[in-house]
């Protein structure tokens, strides 16, 4: 089946005036892994046209050395695309999307400035701006995110209610390795030793008494642990292992 890579969003804006029928969304940095596939997958069901975005953006990224190595592989990702259905990629550059050089931004107040909020300085602004953005240019029916990123779902449901947006954000569960990591596509940089020890963050997330108990045993196996907290029936972390961020959450 063809699929269509839009790159203009004028062109785009046409296309989408022309679109019928139920719009399913699944914005992406690109990269995509099988838990992607898997949120491409519950739209294709859902939906009678899938749109897929892929955009790297630069203004939810607090270290520019993490945005610079952010890995980027459009020919792989459009062949997934393909592989999934998708009717059209969007993939616009900075220009097209900040053509207000990021004057106007969203930005919530209380949740955004915890858990990994307050270890990514502006992080969640980058991600509302660009994800409300990416909804008024897409008007989707339902859009689609993955569970690990627990608080960002967290955030872009509360923000489309707030906003009065007919969206329906669909959270959908982590895929997971199978030792257990949690897929992301910042894996591919961790370090054979580091790749080895990772499962571990997922294993004492699970099997740990207590966020005290975790967080202990994480540093004392070498991860470097920004938080751990238990909110209402899940338990989420953050924790690094050489230069990589890893996040994960579990029920309790
Ligand atoms: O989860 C992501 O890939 C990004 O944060 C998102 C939602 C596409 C916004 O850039």
């Amino acid at each position: 089946m063809k699929i269509e890579l839009i790159r203009d969003l004028q062109q785009w804006q046409k296309v989408r005036q022309s679109l019928k029928g139920e719009v399913g969304f699944v914005p992406t940095m690109g990269a995509l892994h099988t838990g992607h596939a898997s949120l491409l997958k519950r739209a294709r069901e859902e939906n009678d046209v899938v749109i897929l975005s892929i955009y790297v953006n630069p203004t939810q990224f607090n270290d520019p050395k993490d945005l610079e190595k952010y890995p980027q592989t459009l020919e792989a990702d459009l062949e997934v695309a393909r592989q999934h259905g998708v009717d059209y990629v969007i993939a616009p550059t900075y220009a097209q999307i900040y053509p207000d050089g990021y004057r106007f931004k969203v930005t919530e107040n209380q949740f955004s400035n915890e858990l990994c909020g307050a270890h990514r300085p502006g992080h969640f602004d980058g991600v509302l701006t660009v994800v409300m953005k990416l909804f008024n240019l897409v008007r989707p029916m339902r859009a689609y995110f993955g569970e690990k990123d627990f608080q960002q779902l967290s955030l872009i449901r509360d923000m489309a209610k707030t906003f009065f947006m007919d969206i329906d954000v669909v959270p959908c569960p982590t895929l997971r390795e199978a030792d257990g990591l949690a897929m992301s596509s910042r894996n591919v940089h961790l370090a054979p030793s580091d790749r080895t020890k990772a499962p571990r963050f997922h294993d004492v997330l699970v099997s740990a008494k207590s966020t005290e108990e975790a967080r202990d045993r994480l540093q004392r196996e070498g991860f470097v642990v920004d938080y751990v907290e238990d909110r209402e029936n899940r338990r989420l972390s953050a924790v690094k292992l050489g230069n990589v961020r890893l996040i994960d959450n579990v029920e309790r």
